[in-house]
């Protein structure tokens, strides 16, 4: 039988991960027979980066010559023996298809998670895929002060000695986290706070570490660029080299560095790091070539930017 599929969605640094992992955490501790597979799909993008991830978690080897349709071959054969579970998180990353449609039409026993920062995101799925998947949704909401309060309190138990903290940094630093509604920002600004308390040699973390650290926010990515995969790192860190340039030159050097993509996908890939606040985008207006784009790294960026990241 055909279990549940469900959409989570909900703003970015809310726990959605976290969720899903620690249900798949309990689903491998406490039950035979049921394969769990996560995929994070700003890392594995297209049909055939998931289909050979998948097969890489279910443990086949000498994968790397095979196409799409026969890495899915093995990985039916292997799920269809029993029952599994997807997560692809990430999934507004996902740049084809072809795969879903694929798991949906031929493995029989499964459900499907989709996690997205995008509840809109749904309506503009091929409307093939959408009837077959129809998920339930969940919204994850944005946590409250109270709830940080408690989560950043709850790290802060187990990452330090008591008494290391003074109330007014813990105060400080959670409102910041609650200000930017996300809570990956309060466990940045807990590990730097100590980091700088602990470069003055102080043996308490006050509330001038804590204001330093929150300068330092605005170098903090919302996301780690870990999660990306390995052309969108590549073109981010040409841009990092390479910072106020306008789109144009930009593309100049990305493909002197050895960058393959045309102007296109290029373009596209910029405006998805802009929409994850990796890179600002600021429109030229005039100028002998007309209107252009100027790329920047975020933490080069205008001190009008820095400000509305750091105030709250
Ligand atoms: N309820 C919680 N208790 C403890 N830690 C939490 C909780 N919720 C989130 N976190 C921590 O906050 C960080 C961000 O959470 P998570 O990665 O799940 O966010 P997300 O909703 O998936 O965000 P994104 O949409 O950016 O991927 C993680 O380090 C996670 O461990
Ligand atoms: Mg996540």
């Amino acid at each position: 039988m055909n279990g549940k599929n469900l959409m989570m969605h909900g703003p970015s640094g809310n726990g959605k991960t976290v969720a899903c992992k620690n249900l798949f955490q309990e689903l491998q501790e406490e039950t035979d027979g049921i394969e769990v597979l996560y995929i994070n799909c700003w890392q594995k993008n297209t049909s055939f980066k998931i289909m050979s991830d998948m097969a890489d978690q279910l443990g086949f080897k000498f994968t790397h010559n095979l196409k799409t349709d026969e890495l899915f071959k093995l990985v039916k054969q292997k799920i269809n023996k029993g029952s599994a579970v997807f997560c692809f998180d990430e999934a507004d990353k996902i740049e084809d298809f072809d795969f879903l449609y694929m798991l949906l039409e031929e493995i029989y026993r499964k459900s499907i998670i989709l996690i997205t920062n995008y509840h809109q995101w749904l309506i503009n799925l091929d409307p093939r895929i959408k009837s077959r998947l129809t998920p339930d949704t969940l919204e994850f909401k944005s946590y409250s002060m109270d709830e940080i309060d408690g989560i950043l309190r709850e790290r802060i138990s187990y990452a330090f000695f008591e008494n290391v903290w003074q109330e007014d940094a813990v105060k400080l630093i959670v409102q910041k986290a609650y200000g930017v509604s996300d809570i990956r920002a309060g466990l940045y600004l807990l590990k730097e706070s100590a980091l700088i308390a602990e470069s003055s040699s102080s043996k308490r973390i006050g509330t001038d570490h804590a204001r330093k650290a929150i300068e330092k926010l605005v170098e903090f990515t919302i996301k780690n660029s870990a999660d990306l995969e390995d052309e969108t790192r590549f073109i981010l860190t040409v841009v990092k080299k390479n910072p106020s340039l306008k789109m144009g030159e930009l593309f100049k050097l990305y493909e002197k560095e050895g960058g393959k993509s045309v102007y296109k996908t290029f373009t596209r890939k910029i405006a998805k790091l802009a929409e994850n606040k990796f890179v600002t985008l600021e429109r030229a207006i005039g100028g002998s070539e007309g209107n252009t784009t100027i790329v920047n790294y975020l933490s080069t960026a205008s001190k009008k930017e820095e400000k509305k990241l750091t105030d709250f």
